[in-house]
């Protein structure tokens, strides 16, 4: 029989822990939940298996005395921390509460979301960071910003270790930015959340300019033009169910495997569809993606950075259950070109996979880099190095597909044998060469040309001369650099062959403290 005091204890407990739950009050709660909106808890509700959460450092609260902050206290200080499941696995989780202060940063909350961290890290499990606040606290002065600083360092060191990802869902300014963009991928919600380094006013102040929040820095800004985020959900629920999706396909650290899935698509089904897919005019655009979903289980692609950079596809699937990226060349847009925005976006998957032992599958169909002074001046030659540098460097095995155009510098980039790649296949269509035949035989026989009796004539008997030459897959099969000239409707059959093939792969590099990628 429980004794009168226990009972006290028992109900001092649940006092706290209601006061804990209430965060800001119901009217801030209210507030906050407009427009599709969730609580800081409702997150992560929706974000872990039901009732696996546990919380840590409910009762926190912050030291600050300045502006009478000592009577502005809430249990938690406008954070909640701690660890639950997803699909069955470990995750630990911060979600930061905008109805307590802002969701601001204080010394105190700084220090909780830095426990969770040190924990992940330890333990080996993904941190996510759901992030809604106002930024430092500005009652704390700079001692909140030497909080920001140990949040940076921590997932600077965390950073290959184990899988960080950021859903922002809210504001998200200043030198605050910085922590999701050192995370692996950062999820933003359509019209409630933005990200930038200084606001719509001081920019007014400064440049003159005007723009809004959401023009400047909201998820369809960030998602299509800047790159910072990968994904724009449409409201908090899409958000964190998708990033349930994403950690489905990874490891919980970088010792670890990805998790294998049962499948019931056959490992040796018949792509049939392919056979007809790529058409026989080489400047006819095709869609890459229908090539990826045929091949890949069940047709299920999760596209990550879907509206950047769209001459370049990346993102997980499954061959027989095991998780792989997909890189891929878009012929559809800029013909397949590469450029600024794609090579950096491939680069750092690619580099997300090799570090977390994903292995790299490549679709490629390529004319080259992308010409043009904006290119250049922009430094297309250390960006596209980003790219060459993260393939080169890659362990994990590595199996590319060759559909058509395989150019010059690019064929080299996208995944190929001379970038220590372990398979390369490729179609019948694939056209392996130093260049496009117009424009070899505009440079090899500019003087035949012009002096030619009928100079376009002579320039089309050319062109075929060298695609005849040229424009295949069999010059490098003879050397050795394809290893397999495949009929399309075995795609999905030989990527599988040459994966299980890859299995137990080892590759080492030598030791150093780190490469110096052309960043
Ligand atoms: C303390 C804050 C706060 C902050 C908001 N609040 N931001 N308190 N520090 N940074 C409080 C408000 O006073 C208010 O308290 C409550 O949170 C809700 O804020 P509202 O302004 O009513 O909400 P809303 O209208 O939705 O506007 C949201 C907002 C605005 C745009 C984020 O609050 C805002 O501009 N905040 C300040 C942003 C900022 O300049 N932060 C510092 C940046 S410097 P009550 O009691 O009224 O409910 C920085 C450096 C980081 O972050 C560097 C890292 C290296």
């Amino acid at each position: 029989m429980m004794t009168e005091k226990t009972q006290r204890q028992l109900q001092d407990l649940e006092k706290r822990n209601q006061q804990a739950m209430a965060g800001g009050g119901s009217d801030r709660i209210a507030k906050h939940k407009k427009g599709n909106r969730l609580s800081a808890r409702e997150r992560l509700d929706v974000l872990l298996d039901p009732g696996s959460f546990v919380e840590m450092d409910r009762f926190v609260t912050h030291r600050c005395t300045n502006y009478e902050m000592d009577k502005n206290k809430v249990p938690g200080d406008g954070v909640i921390t701690g660890y639950g499941r997803v699909n069955g696995k470990i995750v630990y989780v911060s979600s930061q509460d905008f109805t307590v202060i802002g969701g601001s940063m204080s010394r105190t909350q700084a220090n909780k979301i830095c426990k969770v961290m040190d924990l992940a890290l330890k333990n080996g499990a993904p941190f996510i960071s759901i992030n809604d606040s106002g930024g430092a606290r500005i009652q704390e002065g700079i001692e909140s910003l030497g909080g920001y600083a140990d949040i940076f360092t921590r997932n600077t060191i965390a950073s290959g270790v184990i899988p960080q990802i950021t859903a922002i869902m809210g504001p998200c300014a200043g030198g605050a930015v910085y922590s999701p963009s050192i995370t692996d991928f950062v999820f933003m919600v359509k019209n409630s959340s933005y990200m930038f380094v200084t606001g719509p006013d001081v920019i007014k102040a400064v440049t003159h300019e005007e723009v809004t929040k959401e023009d400047l820095g909201g998820a369809t800004t960030h998602s299509q033009k800047s790159g910072v985020a990968h994904f724009a959900t449409e409201d908090d629920k899409h958000c964190l169910l998708l990033i349930r999706e994403m950690l489905s396909f990874l490891p919980a650290n970088n010792l670890d495997d990805a998790p294998i899935l049962p499948t019931n698509d056959r490992p040796d089904r018949i792509v049939e569809n392919l056979t007809t897919l790529i058409p026989d005019n080489p400047k006819k655009p095709y869609d890459m993606l229908a090539v990826i979903t045929e091949c890949v289980d069940e047709g299920y692609f999760l596209e990550i950075h879907k509206n950047y950079a769209q001459n370049i596809i990346v993102g997980f699937a499954r061959f027989n259950g095991r998780p792989v990226g997909i890189v891929a060349n878009q012929p559809q847009v800029l013909a397949g070109c590469l450029n600024i925005e794609a090579s950096r976006k491939a680069a750092r998957f690619i580099r997300f996979c090799d570090a977390f032992n994903i292995p790299v599958v490549s679709f490629v169909d390529v004319p080259g880099f992308l010409p043009g002074k904006d290119q250049e001046w922009n430094g297309i030659i250390t960006h596209g190095a980003k790219l060459l540098y993260a393939y080169a460097e890659a362990t994990v095995p590595k199996v590319t597909i060759i559909t058509r155009k395989a150019y010059g510098g690019a064929y080299i980039v996208m995944g190929s044998k001379l970038l220590r790649s372990d398979v390369n296949l490729a179609f019948p269509s694939a056209e392996i060469a130093v260049m496009g035949a117009e424009g070899a035989v505009n440079v090899i026989f500019r003087e035949e040309i012009a002096s030619a009796a009928d100079p376009v004539k002579k320039r089309a008997e050319l062109i075929a001369e060298y695609e005849e030459k040229f424009s295949n897959p069999y010059v490098s099969a003879e050397l050795g650099y394809t290893d397999e000239v495949i009929e399309p409707a075995l795609t999905r059959k030989r990527i599988i062959d040459s994966l299980e093939m890859l299995k137990h792969k080892r590759d080492i590099i030598p030791a150093k403290k780190h490469g110096n990628i052309p960043l």
